[in-house]
């Protein structure tokens, strides 16, 4: 009886950022897909030693297949050695809310993005055209969080400080639902990666599952034994990553208990250690590292099975703002009040590049999907573009007239935007 007979290879899948190989097989017959994830993939990586390797761990790459496996690798390998020395320059001010702006968002392609505002809005942009798409009109306060449906791109979701949040259609821009239930401001929002569910987090130390299809609420996660902003985020990163598969099986009239989520939570609360606030937390790809950043000026690395501390990354002066991890997870970028940002290797934990140039604090920080470029936002009203590797300030983006809060890279690492309050959102490219 030979099990691989059942699996039937339909066809492959170049996933660029970050490297991998999704595999399209038929099982039983469903369509499934699995990925091989190439990490540690460069240019000067052996192409056969790799195949070898690829055809010891997975069964569906037969002796038949290994030529096809093998162009896609040097696709990967000719897309990872493109040397990119864009400069940016402005491309369009817009005038895109009528108070501050809280956080901006690209969708998967980048052809359009969303910002939040205190003006109690969340509007949508084209981005070749700078043009309005939608007003989404309907919170009584502050539109906190903000997010694509991505890779779909077809549904927002917003979080308010009135303490919902609503779905709402890009196309239209008309609402589907106002989810109901928290008692506090919603600070951060995610869809799982199916695009069924959604999650909030709330000052209420809850945080909240939410069926799109039906608009109602699956579960209440209660976090409040922990630091909220680590607990919630947590649960977010948690939920996007890892435990959908154990969520979607539970009916909507009774709710599951989430031994996997619980269980977690749980060993988390073991993640002592940091003498201050956590500002910022992130898991690195395949979810096996999680960061913290704290007010206690350090940057924590954590073994996310173990929730045992492998390292403290320290050498700021004042807090760390934002924390976050490259595509690959590789690398580690930390943000702080001292007005500078450090770039460490995920793996030996050593800062391989200082970012020193800003004259105020850095709220944001985020590499691009190459892992080649680090993206910083300051109170000093610029944004900044560094070379990973050498530290180098590349460009300083100017032009807002007060502290900017938000910035983002889109996918193809072509467009930055940045949203200020200034109540203004610049487009780069
Ligand atoms: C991004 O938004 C644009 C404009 O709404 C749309 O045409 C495009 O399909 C979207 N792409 C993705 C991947 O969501």
């Amino acid at each position: 009886f030979c099990w691989r007979s059942e699996m039937k290879l339909k066809r492959f899948l170049l996933r660029y950022y970050p490297p991998g190989i999704i595999l399209e097989y038929e099982k039983g017959g469903a369509l499934k897909t699995k990925s091989i994830d190439l990490l540690d993939l460069s240019p000067e990586t052996d192409t056969e030693e790799l195949i070898s390797a690829i055809r010891k761990s997975e069964p569906l790459i037969t002796a038949s297949r290994v030529d096809q496996v093998k162009l896609l690798i040097v696709r990967l390998q000719e897309k990872l050695g493109q040397q990119d020395n864009r400069r940016f320059c402005l491309f369009k001010a817009l005038q895109a809310h009528i108070l501050p702006l809280t956080n901006v968002a690209f969708n998967k392609s980048g052809s359009s993005f969303i910002t939040g505002s205190y003006d109690r809005t969340c509007k949508i942009w084209d981005t070749a055209s700078g043009e309005e798409l939608h007003t989404l009109e309907g919170h009584r306060n502050v539109v906190y969080a903000i997010a694509f449906n991505n890779p779909y791109g077809d549904k927002i979701a917003t979080g308010s400080f009135d303490k919902t949040c609503r779905l709402w259609s890009v196309e239209t821009g008309k609402c589907f639902h106002t989810f109901r239930g928290h008692t506090a401001e919603i600070v951060c929002l995610a869809f799982n990666p199916q695009s069924t569910l959604v999650a909030t987090g709330s000052m209420d130390t809850t945080a909240k599952l939410w069926d799109i299809q039906t608009g109602e609420e699956v579960s209440t996660l209660t976090v409040s034994q922990l630091s909220l902003s680590l607990s919630v985020s947590l649960s977010l990163s948690l939920i996007s990553h890892l435990s959908f598969p154990l969520i979607s099986t539970c009916s909507h009239n009774h709710p599951c208990p989430h031994p996997f989520v619980n269980d977690f939570i749980q060993r988390v609360h073991t993640l002592i250690g940091h003498r201050g606030e956590i500002s910022s937390v992130q898991f690195n790809w395949d979810c096996s590292l999680i960061i913290t950043g704290s007010m206690d000026k350090s940057c924590r690395v954590w073994e996310a099975a173990s929730g045992k501390c492998m390292a403290t990354l320290a050498g700021h002066e004042d807090e760390v703002l934002d924390v976050c991890f490259d595509y690959t997870g590789q690398l580690i970028a930390t943000a702080s009040a001292d007005g500078t940002a450090r770039v460490y290797s995920a793996v030996s934990y050593q800062c391989i590049s200082r970012l020193e140039s800003h004259e105020g604090e850095i709220s944001k920080i985020c590499f691009n999907a190459q892992g080649s470029r680090v993206l910083t936002a300051s109170a000093d009203k610029t944004a900044r573009l560094w070379d990973v590797q050498s530290g180098v300030c590349l460009q300083v983006l100017e032009g807002h007239t007060d502290e900017i809060f938000s910035s983002a890279f889109n996918y193809e690492g072509d467009t930055i935007i940045t949203g200020s309050k200034d109540n203004t959102c610049r487009i780069w490219r």
